[in-house]
């Protein structure tokens, strides 16, 4: 962990941090970033049970802090176990990263009320509720600036800076998201930080074939696939850099800056190649 950037946290006690959906894709990426710069990290993990397991026993090997922990992240009941749960083994949390997200295709003409209240669930309704928590479990402390302050970092889509109406619910479920880092930013202060990160394209996900994959990952200004290790370093960028809050960084390889009709994956078959700079 970088001294010169975090330099608060109790000395006894490594800063802890809640990574949901952190057993696969970018959740893992993210787990490995923290836990290599010292911090304990809590994996969350539902569906994913070997990968979460795996990963934290690798960091462990390394030689770092990283517990597992099945969570429901869809009923408050679930929520407040795996917070619970979350202090229990790793001390108040001074960063949670929702990483977690359910991405379901459909339109604004076609949606399905049941699909889209279950993505209002995990990609809202849990990473407000998560950070509402940790700002409750946060120690009061007398010197405050001293101490410094706890962060909640919500990963959005460069999808938000870059409208087309493929993928609706999801897409009106991260831009309520990324209107929320204001606004809980300003809730929160001055004890918690709230930051974004609005990443581009960067796992096959959904209908997509390895082919469109290839295609669509260079559809950004750098025309090169986005990695993930950088998404992940920039999270950490966020929750150790104590003067940000209330703010978003893209890191998608400029690809918000190349607007479509259509998502990416149904772009580059649309037969219209994307407009490309
Ligand atoms: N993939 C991309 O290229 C891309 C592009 C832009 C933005 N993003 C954003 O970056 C983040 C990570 O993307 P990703 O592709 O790595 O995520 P992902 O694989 O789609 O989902 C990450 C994890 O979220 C958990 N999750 C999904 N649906 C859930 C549900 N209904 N209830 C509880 N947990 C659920 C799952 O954990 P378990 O497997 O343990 O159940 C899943 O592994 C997301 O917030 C996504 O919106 C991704």
């Amino acid at each position: 962990m970088s001294t010169a950037t975090y330099r608060n946290h109790p000395p006894t006690s490594p800063p802890a941090v809640l990574v949901t959906g952190g057993g696969v894709r970018l959740g893992a990426a993210l787990c490995t970033a923290f836990a290599r710069a010292g911090w304990h990290v809590v994996c969350q993990y539902r569906h994913s049970g070997t990968a979460a397991l795996a990963l934290c026993e690798r960091l462990r090997a390394e030689g770092h802090l990283a517990t597992p922990l099945d969570g429901d992240l869809t009923t408050d009941a679930g929520r407040d176990a795996l917070m619970d749960a979350a202090r229990a083994v790793a001390g108040p949390l001074r960063c949670l990263v929702n990483n977690a997200s359910a991405f379901e295709p459909d339109t604004g003409a076609s949606f399905d009320t049941h699909l889209a209240r279950r993505q209002l669930e995990v990609n809202l309704i849990a990473p407000l509720a998560l950070g509402r928590r940790l700002a409750a479990d946060w120690p009061a402390h007398e010197d405050e600036a001293a101490h410094g302050s706890a962060s909640i970092i919500h990963v959005l889509d460069q999808k938000v800076y870059n409208l087309n109406p493929d993928y609706f619910s999801y897409t009106l479920t991260k831009l309520a998201l990324e209107r929320a880092v204001a606004l809980q930013a300003q809730a929160l202060a001055p004890r918690v930080r709230v930051c974004g990160v609005a990443p581009g394209l960067m796992f096959l996900s959904g209908p997509q074939s390895p082919e469109n994959f290839e295609r669509a990952s260079r559809v950004n200004l750098l025309r090169r696939p986005i990695d993930p290790a950088d998404v992940a370093r920039t999270c950490l960028f966020l929750a150790e850099t104590g003067g940000l809050t209330g703010t978003t960084l893209c890191v998608d390889n400029g690809q918000h800056l190349v607007p479509l009709a259509r998502d990416v994956m149904f772009a580059v078959d649309s037969g219209h190649p994307p407009l490309m700079p």
